[in-house]
């Protein structure tokens, strides 16, 4: 296996991007990098957490957008996942951040959606610099106009452009927001997109691959696939 991305850290043995899943992913040197997903709360802060509401991995209910920092902090979200977890909570960014402290690369999604989170690149980006992380840490969105004003905001920071569909012109895309790397399902990708994307000098990476079949498929494609995985000791054994 060349590349790993633990997938909302590592989410297969702890609750999915909460600070515990997080440090096992940090902790073992196989994974290369990790992945998490960012939205805004009312009060501005951005927090570690994939849906847009709160109910599926805590005891609370709500969009995210509509609850303050404090009210998120409240719940509890690691019991979705197992009662050894009861303690977790949703992290901010800069509690990511602080933990990792540039030990691994970070990929930040960017769960904007057309403009829902007013100001979620500024802030994502003055946690980076913060922290010094502008190195170590990849944007990524389904949101390609997000992307874009993050290049405007800071074009050293790298990009991913992650796939929805089958965009047209996706070389364009990839070079009007200056993107070092596609991410697209694996169960979507194929020769030609493999062609295109290598021929631009684009990174590939796939999500969300947790069996070792799969790898190896993908491999006979291009062995410079990256992988993204909820559960990466699948992958090497
Ligand atoms: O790495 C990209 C992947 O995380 C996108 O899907 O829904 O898991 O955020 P999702
Ligand atoms: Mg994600």
């Amino acid at each position: 296996m060349e590349k790993v991305i633990a997938h909302r850290g590592w989410s297969g043995k702890a609750p999915e991007n909460t600070l515990s899943a997080i440090k096992l992913a940090l902790e073992e040197p196989k994974i290369d990098s990790i992945e998490i997903d960012v939205h805004l709360t009312k009060d501005g802060v951005p927090v570690v957490i994939h849906d847009h509401t709160v109910d599926r991995t805590t005891n609370g209910t709500g969009y995210i957008k509509d609850l303050r920092i404090d009210e998120l902090k409240a719940l509890d979200a690691g019991s979705w996942f197992s009662p050894s977890f009861a303690q977790e909570t949703i992290p901010t960014l800069e509690e990511v951040l602080k933990l990792i402290n540039r030990k691994k690369k970070l990929f930040i999604e960017l769960k904007q959606t057309a403009g829902l989170y007013k100001g979620l690149e500024e802030q994502v980006i003055h946690l980076i610099k913060k922290y010094g992380a502008e190195d170590h840490c990849y944007l990524i969105s389904f949101d390609h106009k997000s992307l874009q004003m993050c290049m405007k905001l800071h074009p050293n920071i790298k990009r991913t452009l992650v796939l929805l569909g089958s965009p047209l012109l996706l070389v364009n895309q990839v070079n009007e927001i200056k993107a070092s790397a596609v991410s697209r399902h694996y169960q979507y990708v194929d020769q030609e997109l493999i062609e295109s994307l290598n021929n631009n000098g684009t990174e590939i990476l796939v999500w969300t691959v947790d069996q070792k079949t799969e790898t190896e498929r993908l491999f006979t494609l291009d062995n410079r696939i990256i992988f993204t995985s909820n559960h990466p000791n699948l992958l090497w054994v």
